[in-house]
């Protein structure tokens, strides 16, 4: 690795405390991965923030860099455990309340904005082609790479932390065109509708790329909504966070069509779907924005929902800046009026809600992966209206 000495001097201590360890983590990255410089970054993305992953030892570790570390470039937050405001109508402890509120004041020290969301490109942090950025959350890591063109690796909490205190990443992995080429073809010929179908077919191919990065073809005119929930599936069940989309990713065109070839049917496809969802009529839990709600899809619950009551536990997961437009435009009215619950700052994956909840009904593949996996609930995956009228009546029908 070449330090500016700049770079050398913030690893020798010159800079304090935080930009040493920083660099020291990111000059060690740079070796294992064989990088031989570091490059500028225009924003960082920062997930591990929940203080059920964190514990004490990463509170520790973010006090101790909150002391005299700053941040060098604009800098957001993956959501938190708990909605910052909301947090004890969403049953959350003021025990685990105190301790978020700590791990979140450390960030705020350190100068980066406290909006804890996956979908940073709804709210201001959106790169353009060609930026290098360095974002954790692996939904908004395969957004920014695949639709909006931008270069990030899938970083760990840790290493995004030290990108924003020095300002650069090492040049290695999606920073580089070398490793950004397709290697494999997935031909769709399904019509695709809902949310839940683009999560389902993002489960089909993060699991038959075989680690590769995939070319797709065949999903026409695809919504931003519809593109935000199939980055979060296709990385969830999948491993690489770039995909290339015929009429979508901004350097699609720059390499050669992948000549192994994948084509999914109706029947591939049906058979995704119902792997993802699990048995049972009653539903006691559900779970809508999965990226995060943009506001359309808010404008669609509160539809759906106006002069309704639900009946079992419902969340609404979205950032605070979206929701501030959408209670302007009267949508938030409308869904806390049927009980429903704005859920700000968090989600159900990262909120402390195993053990409370036996079912989801969500729109979102990659939901349905978390809560099956680290809360013990048992997914149900559909539409909107399908999960609205799962929430009004407690049961799915379908
Ligand atoms: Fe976002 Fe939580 Fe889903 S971080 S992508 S809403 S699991």
């Amino acid at each position: 690795m070449k330090l500016t000495s700049k770079q050398q001097k913030m690893l020798d201590g010159e800079f304090g405390n935080a930009k040493k360890k920083s660099m020291y983590i990111l000059n060690a990255l740079g070796k294992i991965f064989g990088a031989e410089r570091m490059i500028p970054v225009k924003t960082v993305q920062i997930a591990g923030v929940s203080y059920s992953n964190l514990g004490e030892a990463g509170l520790g570790y973010l006090s101790e860099l909150a002391k005299d570390g700053k941040v060098e470039v604009p800098t957001t937050l993956n959501p938190a455990g708990m909605d910052r405001e909301n947090w004890k109508a969403l049953g959350i402890s003021s025990d685990f309340a105190e301790k978020q509120n700590r791990v979140i004041d450390s960030f705020a020290k350190m100068g980066i904005q406290t909006t804890c969301t996956c979908t940073p490109y709804l709210i201001g942090n959106k790169p353009e082609k060609g930026d290098h950025i360095a974002w954790a959350e692996s939904s908004a890591v395969t957004y920014a790479n695949s639709v909006l063109g931008a270069y990030t690796n899938r970083e760990g909490g840790p290493s995004a932390l030290a990108s924003a205190l020095t300002g650069v990443t090492p040049e290695y992995g999606l920073h580089l065109d070398e490793n950004r080429k397709p290697d494999i073809h997935f031909k769709v010929d399904v019509d695709l509708k809902t949310l839940a179908d683009f999560g389902a077919i993002g489960e089909f191919i993060g699991k038959n790329c075989e680690a590769k990065i995939p070319y797709i073809s065949g999903i026409l005119n695809p919504t931003n909504d519809q593109l935000k929930t199939f980055s979060a599936s296709v990385v969830t069940y999948g491993s690489k966070p770039l995909f290339h989309m015929e009429g979508i990713t901004p350097e699609a065109d720059k390499f050669d069509v992948p000549s192994k070839t994948i084509k999914i049917t109706q029947s591939e496809f049906n058979k995704a779907y119902s792997d993802l969802t699990g048995e049972g009529t009653e539903v006691d839990f559900v779970s809508i924005g999965c990226p995060h709600a943009s506001l359309d899809e808010l404008k669609k619950v509160a539809e759906l929902l106006e002069g309704k009551k639900v009946k079992a536990e419902t969340w609404i997961a979205t950032a605070r800046p979206t929701k501030e437009k959408a209670e302007k435009l009267g949508y938030i009215e409308k869904i806390e009026g049927s009980g429903a619950k704005m859920a700000c700052d968090t989600c159900m994956v990262v909120a402390p809600l195993k053990g409370r909840f036996k079912t989801c009904a969500t729109t979102s593949a990659k939901a349905c992966y978390y809560v099956r996996g680290k809360h013990g609930m048992k997914p149900r995956i559909g539409s909107l209206e399908e999960c609205v009228s799962a929430a009004i009546t407690g049961e799915w029908k379908k």
